[in-house]
Parts: structure tokens; C-alpha cells; sequence
């Protein structure tokens, strides 16, 4: 029985989630940006069909991004139609602000971006008080160097190959060397994980530069089988 107020799971549980997860790597995680919202119960049943393995949700605020898509409400639906692990990418400014309304709603995993605060730690050790695992991300702009600082706290690096803030954008190549940099110093036990532009012509120099889990919108939503797309990536990815 958990205690109330307790996490529903332990970072113990999460982190044994996590690296579960990461030995079916090269794992896809569709990106809900782009998909139906307006059915958003029909499109969790068809990616849980196609098997995919957890649901990346795309967080957007208007004001760290210029755009903005949903926040609380959407992870709480979420969490309410699927059982499977919900990585919760925030592109917001002062994350420290939302990690307990978060965390509250169901993400499993919760990935802030480094561009976002100057005290990343803070937001990771609180992160982990609540029971989630935490990731940080990094724009193609930004140096590898930025989250120097952190990497002995994090359990997921989110890499980005796009400008955070829109699906279908193109593949940035600065994140093959990041990936490849990263798989070099990061310990054994951290997930790295690619967002944006991934596709079939891009997936697997991603998986050949370290890359594990692979955030991608368009290359399912865009495409009529959910399962075929999500196979064909898994399938490039090794190629
Ligand atoms: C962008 C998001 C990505 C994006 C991926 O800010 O974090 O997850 O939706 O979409 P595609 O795969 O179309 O680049
Ligand atoms: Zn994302």
C-alpha cells in the first residue's frame, strides 16, 4: 500500500523502468504533438497497438517556446487511458515552478531543458524526491558543456535535433556528435535519447552514435499504420 501523498512509484521502480526499457532499445516513443487530440483515447489505443513501449509528451508554454500545445490536464488524461510510461518533455520557462504538478499528474519521466534554469540540480534532486526519473535536454544550439554540471544526476540526456517547439522540422546533425561525445563520459546506467527530425533516413546514424530512445512525431502521425511506421523505424534504426 502506497502512504498517502507517497509517489505511486519509487525512483527505485522508475529506474528500474527505465533500464528494462533501455535493454528493447532502439526503442521509438511517439511524440503527442502531432497527434488526433480530439481523440486522443482512439490514438493511445493504436499506438498501444502498434506496441509502442512508452508515449513522449510534448509540453509547450508559449513563452520558452514560441508555441504552446497543453500542460497538466493532457499528462492527467494520459495517465487515466494508458498504463504505459509517460516521459514528459517540458519546454517551459522556470520548470522548478511545475515539477510537483507534474510529477502529480503521472509523468514517469520528466525532462526540463537546460536552456531553462540556471540551477538544474535543484529541479533534478526535487524530481527525484517525488519518484521520477529526470532528463535534461539540450537544443542543437547549445554546447554539450551546459550540462556539464548535471550529468552525474541525470537519468536520461534528452538530445535535441531540432530548435525545441515544432514537429517536422529538419534533422540537425549537431546531435550525432553530441551523441556520440555523450555515449563517451555519460555513466553506463543513462539513457540518451534523440527528439526531432527522426526518421527513416535519419534513425540510424542516431543509433550508431549511441542514441537509444527516439522521440518522433511525424514519421508515425504522418503516416496511415501507426504499427508500420513504428517497425520501420526500429527496423532502420538497425540497418
Ligand atoms: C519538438 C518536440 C519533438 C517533436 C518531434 O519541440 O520536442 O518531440 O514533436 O516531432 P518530429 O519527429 O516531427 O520532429
Ligand atoms: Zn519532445
Amino acid at each position: 500500500m502506497v502512504a498517502a501523498g507517497q509517489p505511486l512509484d519509487s525512483l527505485a521502480t522508475r529506474r528500474a523502468h527505465l533500464a528494462a526499457l533501455s535493454q528493447a532499445a532502439p526503442v521509438v516513443l511517439p511524440s503527442l504533438l502531432l497527434c488526433d487530440f480530439g481523440n486522443l483515447e482512439r490514438e493511445i489505443r493504436r499506438l498501444e497497438d502498434a506496441g509502442v513501449r512508452a508515449l513522449h509528451l510534448d509540453v509547450m508554454d508559449g513563452q520558452f517556446v514560441p508555441n504552446m500545445t497543453y500542460g497538466m490536464p493532457i499528462v492527467e488524461a494520459c495517465r487515466r487511458l494508458t498504463k504505459l510510461p509517460l516521459d514528459v518533455h517540458i519546454m517551459i520557462a522556470n520548470p522548478a515552478r511545475y515539477v510537483r504538478q507534474f510529477m502529480a499528474a503521472g509523468a514517469d519521466n520528466l525532462t526540463f531543458h537546460i536552456e531553462a534554469t540556471a540551477e538544474p540540480r535543484p529541479v533534478i534532486e526535487q524530481i527525484h524526491s517525488l519518484g521520477g526519473t529526470a532528463g535534461i535536454a539540450l537544443n542543437p544550439a547549445t554546447p554539450l558543456s551546459a550540462i556539464d554540471g548535471c550529468l552525474d544526476l541525470v537519468d536520461v540526456v534528452l538530445v535535441m535535433s531540432v530548435p525545441a517547439g515544432f514537429g517536422g522540422q529538419k534533422f540537425h546533425e549537431v546531435a550525432i556528435e553530441k551523441l556520440q561525445q555523450l555515449r563517451r563520459v555519460v555513466r553506463p546506467e543513462v539513457i540518451l535519447e534523440g527528439d526531432g527530425g527522426i526518421n527513416e533516413q535519419t534513425i540510424a546514424r542516431c543509433h550508431a552514435a549511441g542514441c537509444q530512445f527516439f522521440v518522433v512525431g511525424s514519421a508515425i502521425f504522418g503516416r496511415p499504420d501507426y504499427a508500420t511506421a513504428v517497425q520501420g523505424l526500429v527496423v532502420h534504426a538497425r540497418s
